[in-house]
């Protein structure tokens, strides 16, 4: 098993995912908001990569039973349900019902590794769920981060460093790329007090300015979830 970590889907070809088993990791907030969603009972989620193709994929859609949600700036978009904050998809609000999905950066990098053979979603809240399935798969596997602004943020390498402590436990036979070894070892300095420094970012600190605090409390839950959303079909649903 081989362990790539990816900063950025920036300047990467969608080709270059196909026949790969990846993890797309965006803990603030995309990853948490699909986790959230389908742990409440949304039926699935079809992540978009721009605003335009989220009002026409749910303007063919059943009215009632879909629903547009999603953030450009952090805020709500015009006319869309629903932002892109993990509290507000309750069960009484996504219980059988289709979202289709738009984040500035989480679900642009879903879209582009959607040619992968095996796509999941990864944040600290159900980071157990998901390095079990990696373990029992043994195959090798990359991990993309979705960043923010083309250039990496701080939160997603975390939670990468942690996967990573989580899959190899301490044994050394594993072989990382550079990427995967800065991750680990950033984990392993910074990491420990998540709901802290995922405060301390840029993504957490803007969200705290534009009154988002509980999210990134809800942002810092580890192992609060089951849930690992799979991609196929161009949706996500439960595994
Ligand atoms: C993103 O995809 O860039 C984030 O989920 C943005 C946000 O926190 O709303």
């Amino acid at each position: 098993m081989n362990i790539n970590v990816i900063i950025s889907p920036c300047g990467l070809e969608e080709l270059y995912f196909i026949n790969k088993t990846v993890v797309v990791i965006d803990v603030l907030r995309a990853s948490n908001t699909i986790i959230n969603a389908l742990q409440n009972g949304a039926k699935e989620i079809i992540p978009v990569a721009a605003v335009e193709f989220a009002v026409k994929v749910s303007g063919g859609m059943f009215g009632g039973q879909t629903l547009l949600g999603g953030e450009r700036n952090t805020k709500k978009i015009e006319g869309f349900a629903l932002g892109n904050s993990p509290l507000e998809y309750t069960d009484s609000v996504v219980e059988g019902k289709t979202i289709v999905f738009y984040t500035t950066n989480g679900t642009p990098a879903i879209v582009k590794a959607k040619f992968s053979e095996y796509l999941i979603i990864c944040s600290f809240a159900n980071i157990s769920a998901v390095a079990k399935i990696l373990i029992k798969k043994k195959k090798d596997f990359e991990i993309l981060c979705a960043g923010r602004n083309n250039t990496l943020s701080l939160e997603d390498i975390i939670c990468t460093g942690y996967l990573i402590d989580e899959i190899t436990n301490g044994k050394k036979n594993i072989p990382l790329t550079d990427s995967a070894k800065a991750s680990l070892t950033l984990y392993k300095t910074i990491g420990k007090n998540i709901k802290k420094f995922l405060s301390e970012t840029d993504h957490g600190k803007l969200l705290i300015n534009n009154g988002f605090d509980e999210d990134v409390v809800f942002c810092s839950q580890v192992n609060s979830s089951e849930v690992v959303p799979v991609f196929s079909n161009n949706s996500l649903k439960l595994s």
